[in-house]
């Protein structure tokens, strides 16, 4: 079966947003550097290279279809002077609810197109987007923990830091 064009249209979009998230996250991990959590640092800039993956996936799946591409310019993360650590995961918390949001759409379009095929290969990111918020809630949780003590979050930094990039985070298109 053919890709319907507005399925083939929503898969293009969310390979965009797959890539301004991983801006967002290289952003983070910048900024982290910078204000001295160097394990918090290399755990997002792990779950760049997730974002980039996410995005590959889609563009895989679409070559996979035999459809066209449309790359489109990816946004600049607004460089934010965050607050705090927490402000920063609870920034990348909010931004993964409305990658959840959008990914249920992607679905939608593709149900509504009446291509299962799609609709399957999608579950992997509708269950991967669970992951990922209860992810930012750990993280949220944990600075909420440290209450501020030191030396704790510098042991929960230095935890961060053991993030290993795994192939398990990468979908996979057929
Ligand atoms: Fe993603
Ligand atoms: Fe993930």
């Amino acid at each position: 079966m053919k890709m319907k064009e507005e399925v083939r249209k929503a898969f293009s979009t969310q390979i965009n947003r797959e890539y301004y998230s991983a801006f967002l996250y290289l952003q983070m991990s910048d900024w982290l550097n910078q204000n001295n959590w160097p394990g918090c640092a290399h755990w997002m800039y792990v779950q760049y290279k997730e974002e980039l993956a996410h995005a590959q996936g889609l563009f895989e799946y679409l070559q996979y279809r035999g459809v066209e591409v449309d790359i489109d310019k990816v946004d600049k993360p607004e460089k934010k002077e965050w607050e705090n650590v927490l402000g920063v995961f609870e920034g990348a918390l909010a931004h993964e609810q409305q990658i959840t949001t959008w990914i249920n759409e992607v679905v939608d379009i593709a149900a509504k197109a009446g291509d299962k095929a799609a609709v399957l290969f999608l579950d992997w990111y509708v269950v991967e987007q669970v992951e990922e918020e209860a992810n930012q809630e750990v993280n949220i949780d944990n600075v909420k923990a440290g209450d501020g003590m030191s030396g704790i979050l510098r042991r929960w930094d230095y935890h961060m830091g053991k993030r290993v990039f795994s192939g398990e985070d990468i979908p996979m298109p057929g």
